[in-house]
């Protein structure tokens, strides 16, 4: 009403997940069981285990630096981080060569992070720093920022995004007789709910689904009667490649999604449930698949000092980094109720499709992750070919 007249999904998305009074994400902790929806990190500790091997073995082969920027984009509870450094806390060269930088919108999860990753605030005044955070899980300075553009820059940088793209605003556009139009949700008559209308004309939108076509063989448009396009997600993908282009160092983006053209991947979720995406909105999560191949487009065209690798599956990139011999290990001091949890969560994250995990009613979100979940990387060429991806 306010705007009068209807708004691109993509800003409806933005709106229900991160509208800074009401946004889905802002005020309260959405994860694990007793919350709407579980990811890999808190399915096992395993997960950020092997994040962590994954990011020493960048680290080693971009020369150990003595200064490393480690930055996570969305990190929800920050467990990833907190296995990740646990995990890591041995090995001293790594873990005090970091600054750890996490792009966080939230402040309700901002403060779940510090308390979890045993942060403490150190006065600083004397020698002019001001206040210092650090994680006590392994001495390393913690910085908050709500943009990656914000990460200072100049230092070698190792970027993690574990299910972030999948939450960045998507439009959608259907195809008609006379072209395309985009999918736009207004107001129904009595303004009590929302429904969903398309463009009469054409929107600016329309630049990106050009500029994604352009990418796509013809067929592979001709197919589709919806395309779904991310326009931050390729923005994002670009400023990371900048990143690692001028500082060197390499980006990990692990999330559910496609190699391809995404035609209406957009779903919502609240207690576990597949639910309508405009119902009550902020009270379910939104998300869309990730169009892998765009953000592999995106990162090479604007930089020719990166390469990027894959995707692969979950289970292929954990099972290479060697997941099987973590699991092996844990075993070996638990209790058996550990040891279920264990086995549990290690099928959860490598698990191939969605047997033996889901055979439930279509409503129920599947938990089977180790197809579903694909990595890719971005890294600075100095780099070479990062683990597993060779
Ligand atoms: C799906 S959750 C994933 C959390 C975590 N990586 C995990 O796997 O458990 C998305 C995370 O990104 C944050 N987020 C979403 N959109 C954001 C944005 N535009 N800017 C900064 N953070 C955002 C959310 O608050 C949340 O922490």
């Amino acid at each position: 009403m306010f705007r009068g007249g209807p708004i691109s999904i993509a800003e409806y998305m933005e709106e229900v997940l991160t509208n800074p009074k009401a946004g889905f994400y802002i005020n309260r902790d959405v994860f694990g069981a007793e919350g709407d929806f579980i990811t890999s990190p808190e399915v096992s500790q395993m997960f950020g285990e092997m994040i962590g091997v994954w990011a020493m073995c960048l680290w080693e082969q971009m020369g150990q630096p003595n200064r490393v920027n480690l930055v996570e984009l969305g990190p929800g509870r920050g467990t990833l981080m907190m296995d990740l450094l646990r995990g890591a806390s041995k090995f001293k060269n790594f873990t005090e060569s970091l600054h750890l930088h996490l792009v966080e919108c939230s402040p309700t999860l901002q403060k779940l992070q510090h308390q979890n990753l045993k942060c403490v605030d150190e006065d600083h005044m004397a020698d002019n720093v001001g206040k210092r955070t650090i994680s006590t899980l392994a001495g390393t300075p913690v910085s908050w920022h709500s943009a990656l553009e914000q990460v200072p820059s100049g230092l070698p940088t190792i970027i993690i995004a574990h299910e972030f793209y999948d939450a960045l605003p998507v439009h959608q556009f259907q195809r008609v007789s006379h072209g395309w139009c985009e999918k736009m949700v207004d107001l129904e008559e009595d303004s009590s709910t929302f429904r969903f209308v398309l463009s009469p004309q054409p929107t600016p939108a329309i630049l990106y689904l050009m500029k994604r076509c352009k990418w796509a063989a013809t067929e592979e448009i001709a197919k589709l009667d919806q395309i779904e396009v991310c326009p931050k997600a390729m923005e994002l993908t670009q400023t990371i490649a900048k990143r690692i282009s001028s500082d060197g160092g390499g980006a990990l983006i692990i999330d559910y999604g496609l190699n391809k053209v995404v035609s209406d991947s957009l779903q919502a979720i609240r207690k576990h449930k597949f639910v309508h995406i405009l119902d009550n909105p902020g009270s379910a999560d939104l998300s869309a698949y990730v169009d892998f191949a765009s953000i592999r487009r995106s990162a090479e065209e604007v930089s020719g000092e990166v390469s990027v690798h894959g995707p692969m599956t979950q289970s292929q990139f954990l099972g290479s980094l060697g997941i099987n011999f973590r699991v092996e290990a844990l075993l070996q001091n638990c209790t058996e109720e550990q040891a279920e949890s264990l086995r549990t969560g290690y099928w959860r994250l490598v698990g191939e499709g969605e047997a033996p995990f889901w055979e439930g009613p279509e409503e129920e979100v599947p938990i089977g992750m180790g197809t579903r979940y694909m990595a890719m990387s971005i890294v600075n060429k100095k780099q070479g070919t990062p683990v597993p991806f060779q």
